[in-house]
């Protein structure tokens, strides 16, 4: 949260014992009745939802460095990677099908050294995400395999290169030793450069030799310090919004296009040399380096309970799996998947778990099965859905089973719904849950998003957010959470699938949008239940919420048109005593106005603090304004 000013909560609120009255019509009042609780806002109300889409994990939040660490390649030649021919050398590099570490990766790069010296190296370069960040004085941990036709020793330079200048930032080397795979781990160490993504990674040797590499990894400083670990940037801006579970892996990418391109997790645990890699539905390869552990590790690192989305035999390209014995094999998979997450270390897949690094399981409350399978043509969700909530429920009576979609036949425990809309669309959902039926199964919103905005939404977005969020809080007795979706994108030119993505990055620096800001402000205040409540006189371009906990007030404010607006605030049944109130607002001049990757807080809350004396309150809120007002009740 951004501190910039606490004078400015003079203009903000001012207490006075009268509002005025504007132009003879009836002044905007909010009445809240302090001591009438209204209905439970859910503790997991605020969550994150993430996929591999837009770069979000490779080039994102994974930290990895390379780019196509294993090599695939296509008729341009092996992708992301260039051979580098110095001074006199003459090499060339090309794909081995038939030479690879392991059963998952058996193929590799094969670099042949016809020429080269001390002063004329050869190798290969890689370019990485959009390039590579290199940050004074930092320590870089990297690994490879390799095997040479070299009699002796064949010394491997690695280094970190700037593009421009051709300065050496880092450096090390390994000595590849014999004709077997074997993995090679190094370190190096960055001088006193300036930050920057301009550089790129080279691997070379001074002598004639061939070389085969596979799985060239290399990571900067990570999150927690985990080894093929997470952003540490974009990590801290996920904490800020103080998530209380991830819906993971997706989406579509759960789906994927086909069943054999699904999330298909026994391929993405062990050993990054285990791991196949595969295609997603949003065009590009993933590594595969954020698997399972690794997704349940990042709920570890933040605090967040995992919702497990669980593949349930629909893939986006219109492939089903009909319910009864073919979908069989699926729902055991799901079940397996379970006992990865939450079984001990004596049940199968528990045992693999620790094996893999964590023997401790993890909690589970929610899973879910599918997703968006109302795109099933063939309309076999009902049934395919019963056959994984009985089973799931005959061994883990206790999760939360949710549905993509309303089923017949069988009561779903929580419903996912998923809203993709206009600012005006938005605002017109924010009363969507108003009269939902609260006998029926609790609902979850899994996907939403003002869609307003490129690469990352605009401060009309972030009202649109900002108005529907006041209306889930409303709801929060039966809306037990919800997750803005996309969350992640890579700025860069081709990185984008999907437009008006929560955080923006480049392989450097990560901004937020306003509907990030948005949400951390409504995270950083909410209260255990709403407040009985009524607004009048602030037109249809007004929101509010109002929540409370023993210890605080919770008033949300979202005024979507752009002229300021007088409105007294009504705390009835707070006393005479005088509480102090933190003010937190972001604000726009325009709609349009948004915050980017070169100019990352123009729009960013600013904290006031005021008293809050009696329990009449003449507020202004500005206009195209979001605030948040945490008033202290002790
Ligand atoms: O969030 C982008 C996509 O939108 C998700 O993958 C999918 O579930 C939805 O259609």
């Amino acid at each position: 949260m951004n501190n910039r000013s606490t004078l400015i909560s003079i203009a903000f609120l001012l207490i006075a014992l009268a509002a005025p009255v504007l132009h003879g019509q009836a002044p905007a009042t909010l009445n809240v009745e302090v001591s009438r609780p209204k209905t439970a806002v859910s503790p997991t109300l605020y969550g994150l939802m993430t996929e591999e889409i837009n770069y979000s994990y490779d080039g994102g939040l994974y930290a990895e460095l390379v780019r196509n660490r294993t090599f695939r390649s296509d008729w341009t030649g092996i992708l992301n990677w260039f051979v580098i021919e110095k001074g006199t050398a003459s090499a060339k590099v090309s794909v081995d099908s038939k030479e690879g570490p392991s059963e998952a990766l058996r193929n590799s790069a094969k670099l042949e050294v016809k020429k080269s010296d001390a002063n004329s190296p050869a190798g290969i370069l890689n370019e990485g995400y959009w390039g590579i960040a290199v940050r004074a004085n930092t320590r870089y941990t990297g690994s490879l395999f390799a095997k040479s036709d070299s009699e002796g020793p064949l010394p491997l330079r690695i280094a970190l290169v700037a593009d421009q200048s051709g300065q050496v930032l880092a450096k090390t080397s390994v000595s590849v030793t014999g004709s077997g795979w074997k993995e090679y781990k190094f370190e190096m160490q960055s001088g006193d450069a300036a930050a920057s993504s301009e550089n790129h990674l080279e691997l070379t040797i001074d002598r004639p030799a061939t070389l085969w590499l596979q799985l060239v990894s290399l990571f900067p400083p990570t999150y927690h310090g985990r080894p093929n670990g997470n952003r540490i940037d974009i990590m801290e801006k996920l904490a800020a919004m103080r998530p209380a579970f991830l819906r993971f892996p997706g989406g579509n990418y759960l789906e994927g296009s086909r069943i054999e391109t699904r999330f298909d997790w026994k391929r993405m645990i062990g050993p990054l040399v285990d791991r196949p890699t595969h295609p997603t539905t949003w065009s590009y390869h993933s590594s595969d380096g954020m698997g399972l552990l690794e997704f349940l590790e990042w709920c570890e690192d933040l605090h967040m309970q995992p919702l497990l989305g669980i593949y349930a035999g629909y893939s986006l390209g219109g492939q089903v799996v009909k319910p009864g014995p073919d979908l069989e094999p699926y729902v055991q998979e799901g079940l397996e998947e379970i006992e990865y997450v939450t079984g001990g270390n004596g049940t199968k897949w528990g045992a693999v778990r620790a094996r893999d690094g964590h023997s401790a399981p993890f909690a589970l409350r929610y899973v879910e099965i599918g997703n968006e399978d109302n795109f099933d043509r063939a309309g076999t969700y009902d049934g395919r859905y019963a056959q994984f909530y009985k089973a799931i429920k005959a061994k883990y009576p206790d999760l939360q089973v949710i549905a993509t979609m309303p089923v017949k036949g069988t009561t779903p425990d929580v419903v996912d719904d998923h809203y993709y809309k206009r600012e005006q669309g938005m605002f017109d959902e924010a009363r969507h849950y108003d009269d939902t039926d609260r006998n029926g199964p609790k609902i979850f919103v899994g996907e939403w998003a003002t869609r307003e905005g490129t690469p990352t939404p605009n401060f009309g977005a972030a009202l649109g957010d900002a108005a529907f969020l006041t209306g889930l809080e409303r709801n929060s007795d039966v809306v037990v959470m919800a997750a803005y979706a996309p969350l992640f994108v890579n700025v860069n030119p081709g990185a984008m699938q999907w437009s008006s993505d929560l955080i923006g990055y480049d392989a450097l620096n990560s901004y937020g949008s306003p509907s990030y800001y948005a949400q951390v402000m409504f995270a950083s205040c909410v209260g255990d239940h709403t407040l009985d409540s009524s607004i009048s006189g602030t037109g249809d371009r007004f929101f509010y919420s109002v929540t409370a906990s023993p210890d605080k007030l919770c008033v949300k404010l979202v005024n979507a048109s752009s002229t300021g607006l007088p409105v007294t605030i009504s705390l009835n049944g707070l006393g005479a005593g005088t509480h102090t109130v933190r003010i937190d607002t972001l604000k726009a001049n325009t709609t349009w106005a948004t915050n980017t990757i070169a100019h990352p807080d123009r729009i960013v809350p600013v904290r006031s603090t005021a008293s809050v004396k009696g329990e009449r309150v003449q507020h202004v809120m500005p206009g195209y304004a979001i605030q948040t007002l945490e008033i202290d009740l002790k």
